[in-house]
Order: structure tokens, then C-alpha cells, then sequence
């Protein structure tokens, strides 16, 4: 096969329609089975649409996010753009990449003539309002050549052209800090519409904008109680001639059968009154009133720069059953985030109502998790034939729902739960052979999926459903291998960086909008602000995400210098430390074996050092001296404070030694040599369960391979006694649960207030099974250069991970038999690769591009030690039958 040019993508869109970027950065792969190829030159052609075209040659082995070399885009340009490449030893260049079509958005304020329209903003005595309809009729000439939707709104909207719904995302415009960003998104709608009489219409409901959010009772039209629509529909004649339909005073708005919309409340669907037609020429003309138009929304208005929330897959129900109290659940086998689709026929006035929920308990939905949050949806039904319904505006977190009201059983048609989640690439896989591990791992990508819902979220079920940015940051290195959630996360740390500056400080979750949380400076949480720009550029290669929350990550850490003071040591504030340790009391979370304040001083001389580094590499040398001084400064303050001269960490827990040990923080390497032995003797004192909360879950199993005890990383990780990752998994779960015990042994459910059974934090530790498990890790940004270092353990006869890295696929499989390790390895081209296998023989082997297969001596599955129970486990030595320890 001869050298071709794939996968040809504009920054981190998958489809490039509609973009924000003036200027979009491309990048490549190359499918070559030349072992080693290496790309010298590239040329990118850039055509419009005249048929003009420009080509750039540049010589280069970059092919990721390089520059545009073409002139700026302006607001609905389009470009065709492929690409061409040169190796190191072909004066012959490839084929020419398929083209992909590049189009942007509307680039200046000034494009934009709607305004923002929406029913009267007084609400009566209701708590919400019920989802309007929104519609202007208008004509068309013949000749119609293209025609652009640009939609926006405060609340989320989703419109109609002609009777049909335009696009396929759900919640358009998304959740952003609206205070700051509203994004928009464009729509091909030019099939859609046609000569003559044409009817544009929206729903739009209150969505976060207005809706209700968050605990403690929460708040309602948090940004605002203008919920309204922004459309421009701009259609482009064969002739040149553009016509404009955008929101304005005349358009009209009515009340539709959405009696409420809420995302915790769910939503209710009176199907006696629909209009029929209503978004269609000659529709529905009853009762329609002038919208009242509020004004323009140009500053705030942005591109998107990831993939919107879509349907990405269906399940059917696994059984029907009926509750003790007689009530009709029905179980999708699945822990899953989403909405029911209802399929029913029965008599007018019919209401089914479905209550969801994760959990049963004695039988019963269990609702007590959910706390403020009704998750119901209701709808009603017009009767005279089969209907069909799924709500457009709320999602659950859902296995069960109960179903009232059906006529009869719900057959086999009748409920699918669709699936919702930010439309991203899966781009990560694990597998070995523990079937555990390997639910484990399921459950892991259950969980991101049901949490990277427009932002990062904690959970997906209860009055929260925040991004809480100390959850996303542990989950971080875990979710950028499994997905490529590089545009979506981009997205979301531009409004962490706009809130951080706005507020003062970093915020502990965002879109941020108080509660009765203190806006306060918060270790690992506020971290987070310089650790996932950290771990984006380590897993994408973007700089350009560095250089844009480089001022954020500096305030960070200056800020708390400050508070340090010449003491830097972070000893103040509310914090909630190694949150969920399994030691804390179900009532009091932050209460952790683990000192929140050594967190907290750990944590700043991790993100002092983490900004050094992003200096250095931005070319901010000063800062970089400034901020490697500031670390070396809190880590010798850290030692003096928590670390005694043998060694020993105070609190003594093993989150400190990880801590510690992971963050470099002890002074020398007999401290070192102390506090990995020390953390070995309390892991192996607790029995191998779980013994961390969030902080030391991401960190524990690395401190343990980098004592050398990779035994104790694997009896930790295959643990299935309570508290351990394997136990949900032992009692059914399927996601990640926010508690090490959410369900106790006995299947009753903790009594603590936050009760999720779909919480990612914990799962950080699936990192830990792709980087050290099957040994596939970056060693480089962005994967230019592979880490493949397996250490194989834990009974495990095989492991395997495969990885879609900006440069390609790569995978790493190892099986070992008959005293020998065998290790598969594909490198993409544009990449390499250093090996290091258990064996003296196989240290830091350098690899190129191609398939590679490696073998060294290794002990067999079988021979790995099994976990020690009982007093064997303490490390003490066994009992004699007097019940004295024998000498
Ligand atoms: C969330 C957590 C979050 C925490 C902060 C909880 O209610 O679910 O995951 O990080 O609050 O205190």
C-alpha cells in the first residue's frame, strides 16, 4: 500500500460546519505499512468556492493542528481543503487526502440581525414556565441555492422548518456560563425549505437557563427569565440574492402541549393539545399572539468548539416485573443517561407517567438518591391510533422506570431508552482476562458517558448534575483515552477561565452560579484549573489550550501563594480533601484519615510545578524560573510541616503517602524509600481495600508500581470485598458509583445524603489499568512518542488496550504462558515508541511506526499471589493454636 492521508480533521471538530475558528488548525494521519515512515513535507490546497484554490508546501513533520496557511476565514465561508505528504525518502509525494468541507459560522457581531424573541416574561403564580412555541410564515423565490440556520437562545430550543425538525443535536444551544458565552449552532436546513409559503418554528424551554438547578432547594432562572429564541435563517438564491429571516417582533408564539419541561423535574406532554401543522404553511392558527422581542445578543454569542449533545444509542427493556407493592418497573439492565421513548396506543385522556430511577430497593424504586429531583415524565395521549413520544427537554439517570397508567403491559415495542451524551468519538479500549476488570472498565465508560453532558458533571440523577471541576480533574487522564472529549473540554475551561476572572477566584464548579456553596478558594477542585489543561495538552498535543488558560492557571497559583504567605503552606478555608475516603462517616464526607490542609500544600507545590512546566513551554521563561522556585519552595515548607526526618508523613494514611510520593514532595531518597515502604504496610494493613477517597484514588496504585510493589497495586485493584472498585461491581453495578459502598453488602443503601450510583471521580483509577495494566501510555504530547511499559500481574494472563491517538491507532496487547511475556505493539505513523518490558533485557527500546512483537521471561498468571486475607493480610505472623504469635 502506498502512502495515504486520512482522517483529515479542523481543530477538534468532527464536523466542521458552522465554526467559530477564523483560522482553524489542520491535522492528519498517515496509513502507510512502510515500516518507520516519517513525513518530511506536507502541502495543504485550500479551494473556495469560485473554484480558486491555493497550495502551501511546507517542509515539516507536523501533522497535527497546523497552522491555516490560507487567508482568514470570514463569517460563511466555505473551504475545501485536502492534503498531500512528502516521506523522508520519496521524492514523490502521497495521493491527495479526500477534501473535507470547511464552513464557518457567523464570525462578527454584526452578522447577526435576530434578536432575541420570547412569550412575556411574567409567570403568574407558576414556579416555570411550560415550553412555547415560536414560529414566523414567510415566502420564498424560486432558485433556492443554500440556506444556513444560526440558532441560539437563553433556555434550549429546538426548531422546526416546514414541519420537520432541523438537526439532530439535543438541548441546542448547550450549557455554557451564559453570563459570559452563549454558543450558537448552524444548520443546513436547505432541503427543508422550498418556493413559496415556508414556516419556521421553535420550541424553547427553560433548559438550565431558567430552569431549575442545583441543592439545597436550588435556584430557578438563574442567568435570566428571558427565556427567548435567537434564529437567523439566511437563504442564498442562485442568483446571489440572500434573504434574511430572522427573530424579530413578528414573530409569533403560542402555548403547546408541553404543560413543563424541567431537567430534574421531567416533562409533561398533553397530546390533545398539539397543533397540527403549526410549524408548517397552513398549520395550526389558533390563539397565536406577538412574541415579545428583548433585545440583541451579539457579545456573548460563540462557536461551538466540540460536538453537541446527540442520541448515541438505544436500549430495549431486559424484563417487566411487578413491585411488591404492585407498581409495573421495568429494568433496561443498564445504568444508563437519557429518556424514555414511548410507544402506546390507548384511549384520549390516557396518562402514562414513568418515574426513573438507578437503584431498587426491597423491590421498590428507590427515590431517596434522587432527593429535590421528581425524574417523571407524563404524556398523555390524543388516542385514535399508535403514538409515539419521547421528551425533547429533560434527562435522567436512569436502570429502572416505573410505569403507571399504561394500558396493559408495556410490550415488547412499547418503552427504548435512548441514550444521550456529548456526541464524542470513543477512542479507547481495554480488555483483559479478568471478567471483573472488564465490567469494571464498561461501567467506567458508562459513567463518563452519562456525565459529559454538554459540561463534565458529577452525576447525572439527582438536583446537582454540576461541573464540579474537581471530580473532572481526577477523571481526566481516564476520560481523554476513552473518548476524545478535546473540543468539548476546551470549551468548558474557557468558561473556567471566564468565571475564574470574573470571580476572583477558581470557582469549585462551573457554570458557576452560587447556591449556598461559598465562593472559595478550594484545593484539588480550584487545582483542577491548571491540572486539566495540563492533561489535555499531555493527551491531545494542544498548546494552544495551554496558552489560552495560561492566565488562569497563573492567577491560581499566585492566588494561593498569597494565602500561603511566606509560611506556603495552604492551611485555610473550607476544604474537602481527599472527599469519600471509605473512613470518613456516610454523614461527613471531607471527614478523611487524610489531613484536608497536606491536600491542600501538596496540591499547590503539584500546580506551582505544573505552571513552571507551561512556561517553560510557552517560552515564559521568567515565569517558569518564578514558578519551579515557588514549588521547590512549598515542597520544602511541605516537608518540614508533614514529613518527619525518618520519613513518616503525618496522618500517616495512604492518600499522604501517595500524595507525597506522586507529587515528589519528600526531601530525599531515604524519606522516599520510608514512605513507599510505609504506604505498603498500611495498604496491606487495611486488607488491600480501598483506602482512599478521590485524591489518593487516581494516585494510590502508581505510588504502589513506583514502590516496586505492583502485587499490592493488583490485590488493591482486584479487591472484591467492600470497600474495593471491583465490589459494586460484585453487587450488580453497572456505572461507577459515587460511593465505594452507595449499596452495602446487605443491598440496603447507604443512608448518606449524596447517593449517586453514576459518579466518575472514582473511576479515575481506569488510567491506571491503559497506562500500567496493558502499558499504554504518552510519553510525548499527544502520543507523538508511546510509553509501552505493561506490568502484568494480579492472575492476569492477558491485557490489551487500543487507543485512537491524534496519529493514529495504536494498541498494545500482552498474554504471557509457559514462563514468557508476549507483547504485541502498533505504532501509527508519525509516531514512536519506548519499550520497556520486566525484563533487565528491555529497557527503553526505541520503536518506529509499524507492528512490533516483543518476548522476555515472566513468571505465569498462576504464580502471581493471590490476595492475603485474614491476619496474613496485616502482614503479621500467624496465629498458633494457643492464640499466641509465635516467635
Ligand atoms: C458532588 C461531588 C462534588 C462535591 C463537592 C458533591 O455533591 O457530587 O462529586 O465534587 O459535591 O463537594
Amino acid at each position: 500500500m502506498a502512502v495515504r492521508v486520512s482522517r483529515l480533521t479542523v481543530e477538534h471538530h468532527r464536523r466542521p460546519f458552522g465554526i467559530g475558528e477564523p483560522r482553524p488548525r489542520l491535522s492528519w494521519q498517515i496509513e502507510s505499512d512502510e515500516p518507520d515512515w516519517r513525513q518530511i513535507a506536507y502541502e495543504i490546497e485550500v479551494g473556495d468556492e469560485m473554484g480558486e484554490a491555493s497550495s502551501h508546501k511546507v517542509e515539516s513533520a507536523d501533522s497535527q493542528l497546523v497552522a491555516w496557511p490560507a487567508a482568514e476565514l470570514g463569517s460563511r465561508d466555505r473551504r475545501s481543503v485536502r492534503v498531500r505528504v512528502w516521506g523522508v525518502d520519496s521524492a514523490e509525494p502521497s495521493d491527495w487526502s479526500e477534501p473535507i468541507e470547511v464552513e464557518a459560522g457567523l464570525l462578527q457581531q454584526d452578522d447577526w440581525l435576530a434578536e432575541l424573541v420570547g412569550p412575556e416574561r411574567e409567570l403568574g403564580d407558576r414556579p416555570d414556565r411550560p415550553p412555547v412555541l415560536m414560529r414566523k410564515a414567510f415566502e420564498l423565490r424560486a432558485g433556492i441555492e443554500r440556506a444556513r440556520l444560526y440558532l441560539s437562545g437563553h433556555g434550549m430550543c429546538l426548531a422546526e422548518v416546514n414541519g420537520r425538525r432541523v438537526g439532530d443535536d439535543v438541548f441546542t444551544p448547550g450549557w455554557t456560563s451564559y453570563h459570559h458565552r452563549v454558543r450558537y449552532r448552524t444548520y443546513d436546513v436547505t432541503a427543508l425549505l422550498r418556493e413559496g409559503a415556508n414556516v419556521i418554528g421553535a420550541t424553547v424551554a427553560e433548559g438550565w437557563y431558567a430552569g431549575h438547578l442545583g441543592f439545597h432547594g436550588g435556584k430557578r432562572r438563574i442567568w435570566g427569565d428571558d427565556v427567548a429564541l435567537l434564529a437567523q435563517l439566511e437563504v442564498r438564491h442562485v442568483d446571489g440574492h440572500v434573504e434574511t429571516i430572522a427573530t424579530d417582533a413578528s414573530w409569533q408564539c403560542a402555548d403547546g402541549p408541553l404543560t413543563g419541561a424541567g431537567i430534574y423535574a421531567g416533562e409533561t406532554y398533553d397530546a390533545r393539545c398539539e397543533r397540527p401543522g403549526w410549524s408548517a404553511p397552513g398549520g395550526d392558527a389558533e390563539g397565536w399572539t406577538p412574541v415579545r422581542a428583548f433585545g440583541r445578543e451579539t457579545a456573548r454569542l460563540v462557536g461551538p468548539l466540540g460536538p453537541p449533545v446527540r442520541r448515541t444509542e438505544e436500549l430495549t427493556p431486559v424484563a417487566v416485573t411487578r413491585s411488591p407493592s404492585g407498581k409495573t418497573i421495568v429494568d433496561f439492565g443498564q445504568n444508563l443517561v437519557g429518556r424514555v421513548r414511548l410507544r402506546v396506543r390507548a384511549r384520549a385522556g390516557t396518562a402514562v407517567t414513568l418515574r426513573h430511577a438507578e437503584v431498587l430497593e426491597d423491590g421498590e424504586l428507590a427515590t431517596r438518591p434522587l432527593r429535590a429531583v421528581a425524574a417523571t415524565d407524563r404524556y398523555v395521549c390524543k388516542g385514535g391510533g399508535t403514538e409515539e413520544w419521547e421528551p425533547d427537554f429533560t434527562y435522567h439517570g436512569f436502570r429502572y422506570v416505573e410505569v403507571d397508567g399504561w394500558p396493559g403491559e408495556p410490550g415488547e415495542d412499547g418503552l427504548r431508552a435512548v441514550v444521550l451524551h456529548t456526541d464524542m468519538e470513543r477512542t479507547g479500549w481495554f480488555e483483559c482476562s479478568n471478567p471483573l476488570l472488564n465490567r469494571f472498565h464498561e461501567n467506567v465508560l458508562w459513567t463518563m458517558r452519562g456525565n459529559f453532558m454538554e459540561v463534565p458533571t458529577d452525576c447525572p440523577q439527582r438536583d446537582e448534575r454540576l461541573g464540579w471541576i474537581g471530580d473532572a480533574s481526577v477523571f481526566a487522564p481516564a476520560a481523554t483515552f476513552l473518548y476524545d472529549c478535546s473540543g468539548m473540554l476546551r470549551d468548558w475551561l474557557l468558561d473556567v477561565a471566564t468565571e475564574h476572572e470574573a470571580l476572583g477566584t477558581v470557582p469549585a464548579y462551573v457554570p458557576w452560579f452560587g447556591l449556598s456553596w461559598p465562593l472559595a478558594p478550594m484545593a484539588v477542585w480550584g487545582d483542577g484549573a491548571v491540572v486539566m489543561p495540563w492533561v489535555l495538552y499531555e493527551r491531545f498535543g494542544d498548546q494552544e489550550i495551554l496558552s489560552e488558560q495560561y492566565p488562569s492557571m497563573v492567577a491560581w497559583v499566585d492566588e494561593i501563594a498569597r494565602i500561603g504567605g511566606p509560611s506556603h503552606l495552604w492551611q485555610s478555608g473550607i476544604q474537602l480533601g481527599d472527599w469519600l475516603d471509605p473512613a470518613a462517616p456516610a454523614d461527613a464526607p471531607e471527614k478523611a484519615r487524610t489531613d484536608p490542609y497536606l491536600v491542600a500544600t501538596a496540591y499547590h507545590a503539584y500546580t506551582a510545578w505544573l505552571v513552571a512546566e507551561a512556561a517553560a513551554l510557552l517560552g515564559h521563561g521568567e515565569d517558569s524560573r518564578r514558578y519551579r522556585t515557588l514549588a521547590d519552595e512549598i515542597k520544602f515548607a511541605f516537608a518540614r510541616e508533614y514529613v518527619s526526618p525518618s520519613g513518616r508523613v503525618v496522618c500517616d494514611s495512604p492518600t499522604a503517602y501517595a500524595l507525597a510520593l506522586q507529587f515528589d514532595l519528600l526531601p530525599d531518597d531515604a524519606a522516599r524509600e520510608r514512605a513507599r515502604a510505609r504506604l505498603l504496610e498500611l495498604v496491606r494493613a487495611e486488607g488491600y481495600h480501598a483506602c482512599t477517597g478521590f485524591v489518593g484514588g487516581r494516585l494510590i496504585c502508581d505510588a504502589l508500581a513506583g514502590a516496586g510493589a505492583i502485587d499490592a497495586a493488583y490485590h488493591l485493584l482486584t479487591q472484591t470485598e467492600c470497600p474495593s472498585w471491583l465490589y459494586a461491581v460484585t453487587m450488580g453495578a453497572t456505572t461507577v458509583w459515587e460511593r465505594w459502598d452507595s449499596m452495602l453488602p446487605d443491598g440496603r443503601l447507604n443512608p448518606g445524603d449524596m447517593l449517586s450510583f453514576n459518579h466518575y471521580a472514582l473511576a479515575s483509577v481506569a488510567d491506571w489499568l491503559h497506562r500500567i495494566v496493558a502499558g499504554l501510555a504518552p510519553a510525548a504530547p499527544g502520543y507523538r512518542r508511546l510509553l509501552v511499559a505493561p506490568l502484568p500481574g494480579g492472575g492476569l494472563s492477558h491485557a490489551s488496550a487500543a487507543h485512537e491517538t491524534p496519529y493514529g491507532r495504536t494498541e498494545v496487547s500482552w498474554t504471557r504462558a509457559g514462563g514468557r511475556l508476549e507483547v504485541d505493539l502498533l505504532v501509527p505513523a508519525g509516531a514512536r515508541a519506548f519499550v520497556s518490558l520486566p525484563d533487565p533485557e528491555w529497557q527503553d527500546v526505541e520503536v518506529g511506526s509499524g507492528r512490533h512483537h516483543f518476548a522476555c521471561p515472566f513468571r505465569d498468571a498462576a504464580e502471581d499471589p493471590p490476595i492475603p486475607t485474614g491476619v496474613a493480610a496485616l502482614g503479621l505472623p500467624p496465629e498458633t493454636d494457643s492464640g499466641v504469635f509465635e516467635s
